[in-house]
């Protein structure tokens, strides 16, 4: 009996612990999920709004907000308005506007070719992914940028250029050239590529809408000799710069960049100090290659040092992962794309034209080491040459439905998705029929993660 009684305390007391433990494990779990979600929320402010203190270089350095104020608030030259900052690709954070601005722009009350209105807006933080910096009297005292400059754009609810932050979406309005060519000294840029103003400016003129030329400080080269697509010689002199690719859709992938220069938080380090110029930490020794990175040996790019308490860029890393990391591929809108076509595409995307022997679904990049050779894609190796592995990185390739402005591959040298399945049929002699093609392209334009919507917990 006493036993028996024993038997079944020991059963209610463990029963009592399994439920205390399980209480505690739920608690923790919950613990950890908000930690998590604290992580992104930082990081979404970091993608946002964080400077990293490059302030110094596009303001103090570069005189960029003088050429913005314009000669009126005692910069340069005529200053940016509103429609040519729109006209260059610039977006505005509609959130950001109060209504009465708002009721005033859609009555057309707003003066958008005073460059007051863009000092205003700049003022409002509404300009996404540019930082203004202010005089106690109205001017400007500096500018920075952030990551959502090149990769948010917005949903145009409001009106052309103005509506709600798309994270993630590459912004191939944005003509970066031509508005860094508006900066009053460009010589931190010439004495880097040994060049005067003028070459620098039509360097920089050269990259057009949608591009950036992220390894032009590392080896100053700006122009692709011979560009050649299938054997055949597609253009010559064609500008180094590559397209802005999305940074959304990239959890998994193991490479990154159109040539594969190393992970995310790689980049992200990468970015913020050798091309945003904010201050921080990175290493790199494959920099230190002076025959393929001759700037950035000269310069030590690969061995940046700031002391911890003025590290702006290594304490955000782990947050800015982590947003990037919850960015998801946006599916596109029903009515964008044949549903039964895709569906024959995706079999023959598996099947006959042999896609996903390289873009594995549901990454659609290989699981592993995601790069290829110039030869085996059918193209120069111009850009491939300028990064460590000589390789391309096999895209990603959901959510390509929101950016085919500027073509496609790194330089976009391929108008349309079409171009680009007739390059493959060409290259890998696949014997597509002009149905296989056309299917195959409304499964690309179908591919996404989940549906379209503004960005979770946006208020
Ligand atoms: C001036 C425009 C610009 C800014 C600002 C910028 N990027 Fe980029 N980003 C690019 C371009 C262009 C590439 C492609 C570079 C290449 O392949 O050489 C790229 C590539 C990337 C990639 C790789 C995407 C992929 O497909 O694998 C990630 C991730 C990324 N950027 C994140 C960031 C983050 C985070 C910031 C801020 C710290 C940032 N970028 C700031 C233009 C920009
Ligand atoms: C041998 C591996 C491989 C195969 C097979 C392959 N791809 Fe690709 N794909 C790549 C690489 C690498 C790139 C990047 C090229 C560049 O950046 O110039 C790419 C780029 C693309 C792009 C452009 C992405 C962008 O953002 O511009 C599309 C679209 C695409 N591939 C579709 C396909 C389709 C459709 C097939 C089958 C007909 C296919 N690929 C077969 C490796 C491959």
């Amino acid at each position: 009996m006493l036993e028996r009684k024993t038997f079944h305390k020991t059963l209610i007391y463990s029963g009592v612990a399994l439920l205390i433990i399980g209480l505690f494990g739920a608690a923790s779990m919950q613990a950890r999920a908000s930690a998590m979600s604290d992580l992104v929320t930082q990081g979404r402010q970091i993608f946002r709004f964080d400077t990293f203190g490059d302030e110094d270089f596009w303001g103090e350095q570069l005189k960029l907000h003088q050429a913005i104020e314009g000669e009126q608030f005692g910069g340069v030259g005529p200053g940016v308005s509103p429609t040519t900052a729109l006209s260059v690709g610039l977006k505005v954070d509609v959130k950001a506007l109060p209504d009465s601005l708002k009721r005033q722009l859609k009555k057309g009350q707003v003066d958008l070719n005073d460059p007051a209105v863009t000092l205003a807006l700049l003022k409002l933080n509404a300009v996404v992914g540019v930082t203004g910096f202010f005089n106690s009297d109205g001017s400007l005292s500096s500018i920075g940028i952030q990551c959502a400059l090149c990769h948010s754009t917005v949903d145009d609810s409001f009106a052309p250029g103005i509506g709600k932050r798309l994270d993630g979406w590459a912004n191939r309005d944005l003509n970066v050239g031509a508005i860094i060519a508006l900066s009053p000294n460009l010589s931190p840029l010439q004495t880097l590529l040994s060049a005067d103003r003028d070459t620098v400016v039509a360097v920089l003129n050269s990259w057009g809408p949608g591009k950036f030329d992220a390894e032009l400080v590392l080896d100053g080269k700006a122009f692709n000799p011979q560009q050649v697509t299938d054997g055949v010689v597609t253009g010559t002199n064609v500008p180094g710069a590559t397209l802005i690719p999305p940074a959304f859709g990239l959890a998994g992938v193991n490479l990154h960049t159109w040539t594969g220069w190393g992970s995310i938080p790689y980049w992200n380090a990468f970015v913020a100090n050798i091309e945003m110029h904010g201050k921080g930490n990175f290493f790199d020794p494959r920099l230190d290659n002076a025959a393929q990175f001759p700037i950035a040996a000269a310069n030590g790019f690969g061995h940046i040092q700031t002391p911890e308490d003025e590290d702006l860029i290594t304490p955000k890393l782990p947050a800015l992962h982590a947003y990037q990391l919850s960015l998801l591929a946006p599916l596109p809108p029903d009515g964008s794309f044949d549903p039964v076509a895709a569906s024959r595409g995706d079999a023959l995307f598996e099947g006959k034209a042999k896609c996903a022997s390289c873009h594995v679904p549901p990454l659609y990049t290989e699981s592993g080491w995601n790069l290829h050779t110039p030869a085996e894609m059918g193209i120069d190796s111009f850009q491939a040459d300028r990064s460590p592995d000589l390789m391309y990185r096999t895209s990603p390739l959901k959510g390509i439905w929101t950016h085919t402005k500027g073509g496609f591959f790194h330089d976009g040298r391929f108008a349309t998705l079409l171009d680009v399945v007739n390059h493959y049929d060409t290259l890998f002699s696949l014997g597509l029929t002009n149905q296989e093609k056309s299917d195959l392209v409304e499964y690309l334009k179908s591919l996404g993660d989940v549906p379209l919507q503004t960005p979770k917990g946006d208020d």
